[in-house]
């Protein structure tokens, strides 16, 4: 039987990770096509940041809402849907956290269209670092840039969570990664993750390496002309926009035929439409290839406090994992 009450994060203004508190609320009434997932582990995301910084003021977010845009967990209701009772899931997306509450709570009512069954060998923890980075990463290299083995890939701003997952799958699909971070420091981390070369990024890389057969651009508008520059022009030279940690998020000005170069194809990835064959075919490919995420620090739920405090410093280098109680 469940408890009628659950703690969850519930937002309606800008609030800094010092202000983040946990607080009780009603556990959600499942309606028709929608499904009730027990919370096992959920990752934080920097659109997460981002909205509870700034666009919660936006008038498209549900205020009050309840953020978080993926997580992991087990079916306690499941409706009307073809679920059963205890399934392992995933969630992502469609509007979660942001136009319906998320999942940083105990439980989360989520349709069912946005609920996908997963069958995994990871722990919780691990699974809780998939799903938005992991969907995310897949598409942009094999939907967006059609990553082929042999590809000379450039990923720019790979320091993030994103990037070390772009890596760990273009490696195991045969291709050979560049990576660029803005801090020395973090050189490191992206070699030990399996990139082949770093390079430090002062946002400028045309002229200064030798250029690569696609990118991805997780440092967003604000590098990414200087980025298509960098392409060899041909039938596969395919930059995706995926990112946007640079803060800028649109092109001023946008001249297609003159900053687009000959023979240079812009695409982009928005990870708002997964699919059940899609997350089947990166779960067998992440067991196959025995591909194990970078978790950079996992929190209890009782501290998520502490954990919006490590995403807002930078100072964690890989996923932020929170684990919320049974
Ligand atoms: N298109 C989509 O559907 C989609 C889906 C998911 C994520 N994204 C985007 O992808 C990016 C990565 O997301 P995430 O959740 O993986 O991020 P994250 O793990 O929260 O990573 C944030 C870290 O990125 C690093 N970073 C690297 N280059 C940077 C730069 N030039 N400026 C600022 N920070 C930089 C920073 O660490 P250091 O400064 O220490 O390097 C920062 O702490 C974000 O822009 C996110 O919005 C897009």
């Amino acid at each position: 039987m469940l408890e009628r009450i659950m703690r969850a994060f519930v937002i309606n203004k800008p609030t800094k990770a010092e202000d983040v508190k946990l607080t009780d609320n009603p556990i959600p009434q499942v309606k028709s096509g929608w499904v009730l997932v027990k919370v096992r582990t959920f990752g934080l995301n920097h659109s997460e940041q981002i909205l509870r910084l700034q666009e919660i003021n936006e008038p498209y977010i549900k205020k009050p809402v309840i953020p978080g845009i993926e997580c992991v967990g087990e079916i306690v209701d499941a409706s009307d849907s073809h679920f059963t009772l205890g399934q392992k899931v995933i969630a992502l997306m469609g509007g979660m956290g942001r136009s319906f509450d998320g999942s940083y709570a105990e439980f989360a009512l989520l349709p069912m269209h946005h609920v996908f069954s997963v069958e995994s060998e990871l722990t919780w923890e691990e699974l809780g670092a998939i799903p938005e980075t992991y969907f995310t990463a897949w598409g942009s290299l094999v939907e967006s840039l059609h990553l082929r083995g042999g590809d000379r890939l450039l990923i720019r701003g790979a320091t993030c969570a994103l990037g070390y997952a772009a890596i760990s799958l273009a490696k195991a699909m045969g291709a050979s990664v560049i990576a660029t971070t803005h801090r020395e420091k973090k050189s490191a981390l992206l070699e030990e993750t399996g990139a082949d070369e770093i390079i430090l990024d002062d946002s400028s890389l045309k002229g200064k390496i030798p250029f690569v057969d696609k990118a991805l651009e997780l440092v967003g508008a604000k590098t990414l002309l200087d980025t298509m520059q960098v392409i060899k022009p041909g039938s596969q030279a395919y930059v995706c926009c995926t990112g946007i940690l640079g803060g800028i998020y649109a092109l001023d000005a946008f001249d297609p035929i003159k900053d687009i170069p000959n023979g240079v194809y812009l695409t982009g990835f928005f990870s708002n439409y997964p699919t059940q064959k899609v997350i089947d075919d990166i779960f067998r490919f992440i067991a196959e290839k025995k591909i194990k995420p970078k978790i950079g620090k996992v929190y209890d739920f009782d501290n998520l406090r502490e954990a919006c405090l490590a995403q807002d410093s930078g100072k964690v280098s890989g996923k932020i994992v929170v684990r919320v109680p049974l």
